[in-house]
């Protein structure tokens, strides 16, 4: 795996510690990192991103050492999940300790931890010693960036450093449970699968509920390209984009395996049938297909049902919600 060059980790820190933003690599995708116990620089992560004040962050450790500074408790069911996938694409919502800031909270009660894998980002935490937030380095409600260029794209001079960790090991957005009252809940499916989660806790509950820790990922208008996109079952992909093709319609097609008849003015991708592959490449084929010109819409093949594809399931819902609304 990628190694970052100890002089960009020590410009990287000194840009933290001056209250400014350094996007870095994890295993999932890329961070926009600001100082979590500096109001000031967790204010700049909001403005670059759009991001509206009361979504909380995930504040990114490099083990569960400091734990202590952020959270007030930490459930049996939390330590046994940290045990086991830390470093890793987990990310867990505790009560939150007193000194966190209600910037980071969203003015909750509790605080989301995740302690990320990425080598580039364990040397970075590390250097800096403390926590940083790092929200998904995107403008608000678009796709996550998982290549160093993507930032750029997104974000441009907003980010003073961008360090590059080459491409994204997953593609997808950690898993976020919930360990709060006696209860574990699935806030955000993601590469640890809800299988997973129950071997090592037993019983997990999944999807929000009524007063459930805000996921604002779970609204409206997220993980969106800005042509709208739709979901269609395989067997009627090839009569969709007949239908939809006239006066000259450009369309995409982000699918499972080949075309079955000639198309014309398709864009269109074959993603395969694994998984993991699949959701490695979801964000830079999404991206892709939004740059297509005069594309008026990107059709995506409706993924299996199986717990193996919720993560991605649960990204191409939220895209294809935002397109609707
Ligand atoms: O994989 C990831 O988690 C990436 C990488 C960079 O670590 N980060 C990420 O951050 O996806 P972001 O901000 O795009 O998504 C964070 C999610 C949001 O949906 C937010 O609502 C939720 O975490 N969250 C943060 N604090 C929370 C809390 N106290 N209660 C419930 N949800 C919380
Ligand atoms: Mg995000």
């Amino acid at each position: 795996m990628v190694r970052a060059q100890q002089s960009q980790i020590e410009a990287a820190v000194e840009a933290l510690r001056a209250g400014d933003l350094v996007a870095f690599p994890t295993e999932t995708v890329y961070g926009l990192g600001a100082n979590a116990a500096d109001a000031m620089a967790v204010g700049k992560v909001f403005a670059a991103k759009g991001r509206p004040a009361e979504h909380p962050l995930i504040v990114h450790l490099d083990s569960a050492r400091y734990l202590h500074r952020w959270v007030r408790e930490m459930p049996a069911a939390a330590e046994a999940l940290a045990a086991r996938f830390w470093p890793g694409p987990l990310t867990l919502v505790l009560p939150k300790a007193k000194e966190v800031l209600g910037l980071v909270t969203g003015g909750q009660d509790t605080v989301a931890i995740r302690v990320p894998a990425h080598r580039v980002a364990q040397q970075l935490l590390t250097a800096f010693g403390g926590g940083l937030v790092a929200p998904s380095a995107n403008r608000y409600g678009r796709l996550s960036p998982t290549r160093p260029e993507h930032v750029r794209e997104e974000l441009g001079d907003a980010v003073r450093i961008v360090l590059d960790g080459g491409e994204c090991k997953l593609g997808v957005e950690s898993t976020i449970v919930a360990c709060l009252d006696g209860q574990v809940r699935l806030l955000r499916p993601g590469t640890v699968t809800l299988g997973q989660l129950r071997a090592v806790v037993g019983d997990v509950q999944s999807g929000a509920e009524e007063g459930a820790p805000r996921v604002p990922g779970s609204t409206i208008s997220h993980y969106a390209p800005r042509t709208p996109l739709e979901i269609v079952p395989a067997e009627a992909l090839e009569t969709r984009v007949e239908s939809l093709s006239v006066d000259g319609a450009r369309l995409a097609v982000l699918a499972m395996r080949q075309p079955l008849t000639i198309l014309g003015r398709v864009s269109w991708i074959n993603a395969g049938r694994k998984p993991d592959a699949y959701a490695h490449d979801l964000y830079a084929n999404l991206r892709t297909l939004d740059k297509v010109a005069g594309c008026t819409r990107i059709l995506v093949q409706a993924v299996p049902a199986t717990e193996a594809w919720d993560a991605v399931r649960d990204r191409l819902q939220k895209a294809a919600a935002a397109a609707v609304v």
